[in-house]
């Protein structure tokens, strides 16, 4: 059973995807962690992220492997033999700041697409939810659940703020906004496709947007 799950940040759609799938006892895909991983490799081998085929040429040598069960554990080895640990410095905010660079590339985004159908091909899992921005529409189109998971873009800023430590509400917002337009432009994760399921977490606690995704994937499995 393949779960696939897109919002913009700040939605709930990566903590809620991870409880959810734990729940569900299914594997979790984070997708959005190769594309910071990519930003990451960028910086590491000084690459021009804007250099589509700059990027393209570390996704030709790099290995790049991800935990679908348990806690999340990233590893990029950039061709030298060396697993590099990036599970903590693919979340820092300077990362963030640089992803948009080297998602936009669409033949970045093809490469990608193929490993993340890889992957889940290759699992063992009775099931996985894979959760980004494209996911629904372009990686899964014919995943039997498709959720669409938003929330107002003050909501968003609030539940970051508690993450970034040392910035205001508004410099939070402001941050979020910048980031959404930008990714919005490769990518539309605000209207559900046809057939998606949108969940909107504005006012809804975490525990009740987990049982939310949860009840809509007990209800597919019974409709099977
Ligand atoms: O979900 P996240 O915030 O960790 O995603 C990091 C960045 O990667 C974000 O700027 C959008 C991009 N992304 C994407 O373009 N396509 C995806 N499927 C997942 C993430």
């Amino acid at each position: 059973m393949l779960v696939a799950i897109d919002g913009p940040a700040g939605s709930g759609k990566s903590s809620v995807s991870r409880a959810a799938a734990e729940q569900l006892g299914f594997g979790i895909l984070d997708t959005g962690a190769a594309y910071r991983s990519l930003a990451w490799a960028a910086v590491e081998s000084a690459a021009d992220l804007d250099d589509p085929d700059a990027v393209m040429a570390i996704l030709d040598t790099w290995t790049y492997t991800i935990t679908l069960h348990g806690p999340q554990r990233v590893t990029v080895d950039l061709g030298d033999g060396v697993a590099h640990d990036v599970t903590a410095a693919i979340r820092q905010h300077a990362v963030s700041g640089l992803v948009s660079r080297v998602s936009q590339h669409p033949p970045v985004r093809d490469r990608l697409n193929a490993m993340f159908r890889r992957i889940v091909a290759e699992s063992a899992l009775p099931g996985v939810v894979i959760e980004g921005r494209d996911i629904t529409t372009v990686v899964a189109p014919d995943a039997p659940v498709r959720v669409l998971m938003t929330a107002t873009a003050a909501v968003r800023a609030q539940r970051r703020a508690g993450e970034l430590a040392g910035l205001t509400h508004e410099q939070v917002l402001a941050d979020i906004e910048a980031r959404d337009a930008k990714d919005a432009l490769v990518v539309d994760f605000f209207t559900p496709a046809a057939g998606v399921t949108l969940v909107d977490t504005s006012d809804l606690n975490f525990e009740q947007s987990v049982q939310a995704v949860v009840d809509i994937v007990r209800a597919a499995q019974c409709a099977a």
